[in-house]
């Protein structure tokens, strides 16, 4: 157990370890906090002039324009509107040409087999960025165009995002680990002309037929009156190249192993030779220059969907300039970047951690980073140790979840790797428990390290509410301050802000340049969703407490979504889900605690007439959620409900059904139900739901 004065206590940043911090101490960060948000457009215009821009913006044009408040009208978001750069450039030509990185390592790929990896300079990254953006435009991908890519954690990936990026298409990555249906339903709903994927992967010893997954959702999608021309494959699993070990000496400079036989595979790729073309067959052919789509700054660059309280994922857009200024800032001050890192973020590029921090923020700073493919408990529960002293890690971002999950295995298999590269250990994805924050801090960073625990959302971006490393004394579980440019605010269900020590909602008062600009295809949903409810301020969805020194706590979603392992879910897609089944014919599905995941799903379900409830059963409802959404959202409870407790308008009352998963019988008020008679019966069928 954590005592009270241990979560009080602050865990001061140990400047000698950071002789080069770019912001070296509280009052430093206040100073350029102060500017950032009173002068947003001389703070950001500064860091806009190390980015390249082929033509300024018009004069008269604001650098910053915005309505944040639906009741003056439609919600907008402008940063320096008709500027023209392009994100690709300036991540690789301007590093390889005017900064001389073109001989820089940009990633370490790091294969799920211990041993298979690869490396990949900043030169050789443009060149392939070149090539097969040259691909993409003989496909006739223009400017604007939606491509979706549904892949593992390989090089390809970080590839065929940035050809997109220097052709101004705009990418919509779909996680591998997304089932064919939601793959499908993200192809429609953004209309792409394109799929690339790969033939199959292995995450730890199970094999991912992904070549097939994809043709499914391909096939789905075409029934559904919208069938793809083209799917560009990876041959990942059946490379023919085999990725060679290398050893990496003090200095970084790699030496070649003898060559890794890759497991075996006699797995059977679909293949149909009118619609699919392997990418290397594409790639050989293709010229390695190519001139970047020069794009406006409010230009698209990406879609990414994420689950929205409907049921169906939202697709959140970001553009081109603010984006690329946000994620780069964030990188460079939150992780507090030197040109000598080597960083690791175990995050799948599939969520925005990657894409702000493994793809975009990293890149524009020129960084070194580790990419890898695999899990940490394969092939043992050190691999995350022994990644970080193969490649001498200096600044690792992982999850709560993973922490937790780390922590079960014990101190000794931590131990018994070295860890001294370690410098600043970060965290992302729900609110981390003292007693995760107090191992990692402890036993991962031997109290060495600071912990940068960051708070922010898909739809942010970028890093909302964080510490500085070399700044900001921490307190296990709290996110601590804004980021720069960042206004954050509590108010209460009235709408007014709360001052002091407070706690309510937490919502955002003016855009920093990494907000979300729409919803791809539904601006009012993007509107009702995160600005209706308090006008003039953005609205997080979460739950959030300050305390008496002005530390932000967030204290969880407020809304009908959980969050699992890091990843929001929201009840009525799981809801959608298990309805889908010709048994049911009423489901409730509520967060539950979860000693490894932070949040479970537990399901409530009322079957159809002539149907039994029957552990069978119960396993194929689990199924059907797993293939309609993913593995991530497999429940891990499904209870049989007669019928659900509802209020006199038919509301399904959820707070009573967590009480019931819970078994806590302190139910408080239930006298708007209109059936309080089948609580009793709820909790009986209770004891026999754990399958
Ligand atoms: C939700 C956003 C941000 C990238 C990964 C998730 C929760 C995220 C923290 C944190 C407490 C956190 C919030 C947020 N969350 N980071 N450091 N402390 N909660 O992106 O899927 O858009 O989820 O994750 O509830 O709203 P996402």
């Amino acid at each position: 157990m954590v005592q009270p004065e241990e979560q009080a206590r602050l865990y001061r940043p140990r400047p000698e370890l950071l002789p080069a911090a770019h912001v070296p101490s509280l009052a430093d960060y206040r100073r350029l906090y102060r500017r950032s948000v009173e002068k947003p457009q001389e703070f950001w215009g500064d860091v806009a002039k190390e980015f390249y821009w082929k033509q300024q913006q018009q004069p008269w044009v604001p650098f910053l324009w915005y309505n944040f408040d639906a009741t003056k009208g439609r919600i907008f978001i402008e940063w320096m509107k008709g500027a023209k750069t392009n994100v690709c450039y300036n991540l690789l030509d301007r590093n390889v040409g005017e900064k001389k990185l073109g001989d820089k390592v940009a990633f370490y790929w790091e294969g799920n087999e211990p041993g298979d990896s690869m490396k990949i300079t900043y030169g050789e990254l443009l060149r392939k960025v070149c090539q097969f953006a040259n691909v993409l435009h003989n496909h006739g991908v223009k400017k604007g165009d939606r491509i979706s890519i549904y892949l593992p954690m390989i090089l390809e990936l970080v590839i065929a995002m940035l050809a997109c990026a220097r052709i101004g298409a705009i990418h919509s990555v779909v996680f591998a680990g997304f089932s064919a249906d939601s793959l499908c339903e993200r192809i429609l709903d953004c209309g792409c002309s394109l799929l690339i994927t790969a033939d199959a992967f292995y995450r730890g010893d199970k094999l991912v037929n992904l070549k097939q997954i994809a043709d499914e959702a391909l096939q789905k999608s075409k029934d559904k009156g919208f069938p793809l021309k083209k799917c560009i494959v990876v041959k990942h699993l059946g490379r023919e190249e085999i990725a060679a070990d290398e050893e990496i000496a003090a200095d970084g400079a790699c030496s070649q192993s003898p060559p890794l036989k890759r497991l075996c595979q006699d797995v059977q790729i679909p293949w149909d030779p009118h619609m699919d073309v392997w990418w290397q067959d594409l790639m050989s052919g293709a010229s390695t220059e190519c001139e970047p789509e020069w794009c406006d700054s409010e230009d698209e660059l990406f879609i990414l969907y994420t689950s929205g309280s409907t049921g169906k994922p939202k697709g959140v857009l970001h553009t081109v300039g603010g984006y690329m200024l946000y994620a780069a800032t964030s990188f460079k001050y939150v992780f507090d970047y030197q040109p000598e890192d080597i960083y690791w973020c175990t995050a799948d590029i599939g969520w925005i951690t990657g894409h702000s921090y493994i793809t975009y923020g990293p890149l524009a700073n020129g960084a070194t980073s580790v990419l890898f493919e695999g899990i940490p408990t394969y092939p043992d529960a050190g691999r995350m140790w022994s990644i970080i002293d193969k490649y001498k890690v200096t600044k690792f971002y992982t999850a709560p979840t993973a922490i937790r999950l780390l922590m079960k295995y014990g101190e000794e298999l931590v131990k018994k790797h070295s860890r001294k590269s370690l410098k600043v250990l970060g965290t992302v994805g729900e609110p981390i428990n003292p007693e995760a924050w107090l191992w990692y801090y402890r036993v991962v960073g031997e109290e060495r390290c600071p912990i940068v625990d960051t708070f922010w959302q898909t739809e942010t971006g970028g890093h909302m509410l964080t510490p500085l490393p070399a700044a900001t004394p921490m307190k296990p579980g709290s996110a601590t301050f804004p980021f720069f440019g960042v206004v954050p605010a509590i108010v209460n269900e009235s709408g007014e802000e709360l001052e002091g020590e407070a706690e309510g909602y937490l919502v955002f008062k003016q855009p920093w340049p990494g907000i979300m600009r729409t919803l791809y295809g539904n601006h009012q949903q993007f509107e009702t969703t995160y600005f209706k409810k308090f006008p003039g301020y953005y609205v997080t969805g979460d739950g959030c407490r300050r305390d008496k020194d002005g530390y932000y706590w967030i204290t969880g979603r407020i809304d009908d979504m959980l969050n699992v392992s890091g990843h929001l879910l929201s009840t009525a897609e799981v809801e959608s889900a298990l309805l889908g089944h010709a048994a049911v014919s009423e489901a409730a599905v509520v967060s539950h605690p979860h000693p490894l995941k932070g949040e479970c799903l537990y399901c409530f379900v009322t079957l159809k007439d002539g149907h039994e409830f029957t552990k069978d059963l119960a396993d194929e409802l689990k199924k059907q959620v797993r293939e309609k959404i993913g593995p991530i959202a497999t429940p891990d409870y499904i209870q049989n409900a007669p019928s659900l407790p509802k209020t006199r308008s038919g509301k399904i009352t959820r707070r009573i059904l967590r009480k019931i998963a819970q078994n806590d019988r302190d139910l408080g008020d239930i006298s708007t139900l209109v059936n309080p008679g089948i609580i009793n019966q709820l909790f009986n069928n209770r004891c026999d739901t754990k399958l």
